[in-house]
């Protein structure tokens, strides 16, 4: 079982864990996932301590399995302790007109498909920001939310200014999911201090750049677009080319096992440690592809040690020879505009 350090208060009402299940994994572009194992494998990460499950409307069967697992759990344990799971869903939708309509409808949608009265936290993707039918479209989930149909607002990859415009602008938002990695730390640029500052939470995504971060691509050589064979790990490789390449890359990871090492621990549980140790980080989400390769054992660690100084003076010896990403990117969220 994981220590108390492992869960947190993320809202009032909703204690999590520091360390959430991501189902992007499940959505078809990471390899073929059969439904009845992968509900089946959510009692595992749930009787494990992880509780909380980060998703989305477009991740294929997620939403789905969300429902599925609760109505069994439902069946097994009673309906008062499916309050020990906590699910997050994002909405993401292809920018057009936002009334309440449309907006509710995607809204109801989800809860349909989680078997859930409201949700618990809904995040809000936008794909261009020169549309501004996002601000009307965060108004309509401000009202739901009121309505008791989501219990919390949120948002993802929206950069430093957005999130001001949003707050400033009276939408109550608990947190932005960003990218935040030891390799894509530009949220420690602008972001976590705005959210530091206003009590807004960020939920990391790609700390352990869909595997590459790990002992199996330690002294491996650049590995082709083909030989990568989930959109997770392409992904990241480009974030790895556009940070610094791969022999940078090798660098780090070299440092990483040193670190790792003195620790007991493996080089996955020092990216996740590292990312939870920066402001402003509720918690950081590590993909699963339920019933093809599970973790648990090795994640659960990275509630039991911590860096220290010395840990992140070897660190910056790397990342001091890394690109700017804020500079050649943008703040968080821009590599999706
Ligand atoms: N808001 C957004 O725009 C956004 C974008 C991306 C992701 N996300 C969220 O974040 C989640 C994480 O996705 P991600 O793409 O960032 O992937 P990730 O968490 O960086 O990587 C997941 C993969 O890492 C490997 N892994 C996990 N634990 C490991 C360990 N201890 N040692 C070695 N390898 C390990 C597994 O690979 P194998 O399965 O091959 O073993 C797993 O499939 C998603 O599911 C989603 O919920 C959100």
């Amino acid at each position: 079982m994981l220590p108390p350090s492992s869960r947190y208060q993320f809202t009032p009402d909703l204690k999590i864990c520091r360390l959430l299940n991501g189902m992007w994994q499940v959505s078809g572009a990471h390899g073929y996932i059969d439904p009845e194992p992968a509900v089946t494998e959510m009692f595992r990460y749930h009787q494990a301590g992880l509780t909380t499950w980060d998703l989305a409307d477009h991740y294929g069967p997620a939403e789905d399995f969300v429902g599925e697992f609760r109505s069994r759990f439902a069946a097994r344990f009673g309906r008062d302790r499916l309050a020990e799971m906590q699910a997050f869903t994002k909405w993401v939708p292809y920018p057009g007109p936002m009334s309440r309509e449309i907006v509710e409808r995607a809204v109801d949608v989800s809860r349909k498909r989680m078997g859930v009265e409201s949700l618990d936290l809904l995040q809000f993707h936008w794909w261009d920001y020169a549309d501004e039918r996002y601000i009307t479209a965060l108004r309509h989930l401000s009202d739901l939310q009121r309505a008791g149909q989501i219990r919390h607002l949120a948002l993802t990859n929206f950069d430093t200014d957005r999130l001001r415009t949003i707050v400033e602008g009276g939408i109550p938002i608990v947190s932005n999911q960003v990218q935040y990695s030891i390799v894509d730390r530009r949220p420690a640029m602008r972001m976590a201090e705005f959210c530091r500052q206003g009590g807004i939470k960020l939920l990391a995504y790609g700390a352990i750049l869909g595997g590459l971060l790990s002992e199996k691509y330690l002294g491996r050589r650049e590995p082709r677009r083909d030989e990568l064979n989930t959109a997770s790990l392409q992904k990241y490789k480009q974030m790895i080319d556009a940070w610094g390449g791969w022999e940078l890359f090798q660098e780090l990871l070299a440092q990483l096992k040193r670190i790792a090492d003195r620790h007991q621990v493996t080089i996955a549980n020092v990216g996740i440690r590292y990312v939870l140790e920066q402001p402003a980080v509720a918690g950081v989400i590590v993909g699963t592809r339920l019933g093809l390769s599970e973790h648990i054992a090795d994640n659960q660690r990275v509630f039991n040690f911590a860096l220290d100084p010395a840990d992140y003076i070897r660190l910056e010896s790397v990342l001091m020879k890394s690109r700017d990403l804020l500079a050649a990117i943008g703040d968080c969220g821009d590599e999706y505009r």
